[in-house]
């Protein structure tokens, strides 16, 4: 049975930053408040023209490129994201044009903040199964796009950016060792974006109800999150016949520094043993955990063989856990550009929706 590694990864951060003061001058709240109950400093906001498809396809080319893969050797790509550009179709399908991935199926997995380790151990399950090869797995977010800014409560939490990893088979040992996924859809209502799907579609109403904005019962999730994040991280590494003592990093969801202290008293485990980044980046959703691993790995914190779990938590509400053993890039004398598929792949593109074009003028309406 082949294993999964992860043998690439690459973030996209926008340029913009907004800052708590920015934020102070938008709603009634100060820097002081916000960095005490959440450790938040500033968060990076999407430009006008960067959608969840632009990070994406940046992020995923990074990620190619350290794992010297190109996209037309990928058979699978998922993107998970709580802001995905539409309903449908998928922003995976999206990114799966304009990165050239001929060959690979493409589609988008909704976990909200835990999404980022249901669908890389969907990848990994598929790679283990023998049934693909390559997989990039992407974490990408604009929820800037579905914040209310007049919402103290929740304006104040959130970010964009993305990230993706590479996963391969290998007959060697180590990659994706274990993973735990949970749901428990009781406490649906206490995070939602509710416009805009079949229940409330798009209306005048439901946009004077704000139903287009993420709305939240902070206090019920944070007491969720408190008790998931350890419980899972046990579970995940149960699974995986490691003891806590064998984890050389763990790499929380990133959603406020008081969730992860809290986790850390839980483990027992002293907060360096946590990758925290989320002073700088705020809430990043399905982003946060891919976009904390790559400073981990730039800081040095994480090495070949080194032990790493991924946990996570958000609305459904649904949580999980990964356990992996960082591989790195598989030795190969190829050099591949990844980049470079992009002109191909818009030109691909371009001749395909002619095509498309042309078909539609010539076939005869069957009756
Ligand atoms: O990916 C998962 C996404 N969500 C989360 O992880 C969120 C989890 N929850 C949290 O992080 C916290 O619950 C928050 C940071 C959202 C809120 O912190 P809290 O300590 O739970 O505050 P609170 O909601 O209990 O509010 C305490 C007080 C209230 O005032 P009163 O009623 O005590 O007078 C709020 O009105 O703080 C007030 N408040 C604020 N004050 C200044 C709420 N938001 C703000 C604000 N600035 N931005």
């Amino acid at each position: 049975m082949p294993y999964a590694h992860i043998t690439g990864w690459g973030v996209s951060i926008p340029e913009p930053v907004l800052t708590n003061e920015d934020i102070a001058k938008m709603v009634d709240t100060n820097d002081e408040w916000i960095r005490e109950r959440t450790g938040i400093r500033e968060r990076h906001i999407a430009r006008e023209d960067q959608f969840t498809s632009t990070l994406a396809v940046e992020a995923a080319i990074k990620a190619l490129q350290v794992a010297n893969l190109a996209p037309t050797e990928l058979d699978l790509i998922i993107v998970t994201s709580s802001s995905p550009e539409y309903i449908f179709p998928a922003t995976a399908c999206l990114v799966q044009d304009q990165i050239g991935a001929t060959k690979a199926g493409a589609f988008d997995l909704l976990a909200a903040c835990s999404g980022f380790i249901y669908a890389t151990n969907m990848a990994a399950q598929s790679i283990r199964s023998g049934s693909i090869k390559n997989a990039l797995v992407i974490g990408s977010e604009t929820l800037s796009r579905f914040t209310n800014w007049k919402d103290r409560s929740t304006c104040i939490l959130f970010g964009d950016g993305a990230g993706a990893f590479v996963l391969q088979a290998s007959e060697r040992p180590g990659g994706v060792l274990s993973a735990v996924m949970h749901s428990d859809g009781s406490g649906a209502d206490s995070l939602t974006l509710l416009g805009g799907g079949a229940r409330h579609p798009a209306t005048e109403l439901t946009i004077h109800e704000g139903k287009h904005f993420v709305q939240m019962d902070g206090k019920a999730v944070f007491r969720f999150a408190t008790r998931v994040m350890g419980t899972a991280t046990k579970e995940a590494l149960e699974r995986a016949g490691m003891k806590l003592e064998e984890v050389d990093l763990i790499i929380p969801h990133q959603a406020n520094y008081r969730i992860i202290e809290t986790a850390a008293k839980y483990l027992k485990l002293p907060l360096d043993k946590f990758m925290i980044n989320v002073d700088r980046y705020g809430n990043t959703s399905t982003a946060s955990i891919p976009i904390a691993t790559v400073e981990a790995f730039e800081k040095g914190r994480i090495k070949s063989g080194s032990k790493v779990v991924f946990v996570g938590f958000g609305a459904g509400l649904t949580w999980g856990a990964l356990v992996a053993e960082w591989s790195g890039p598989i030795p190969t004398k190829k050099h591949v550009h990844p980049e470079q598929y992009r002109l191909f792949a818009r030109l691909r593109s371009l001749v395909r929706r002619a095509l498309r074009f042309i078909e539609g003028l010539f076939s005869r309406r069957e009756l």
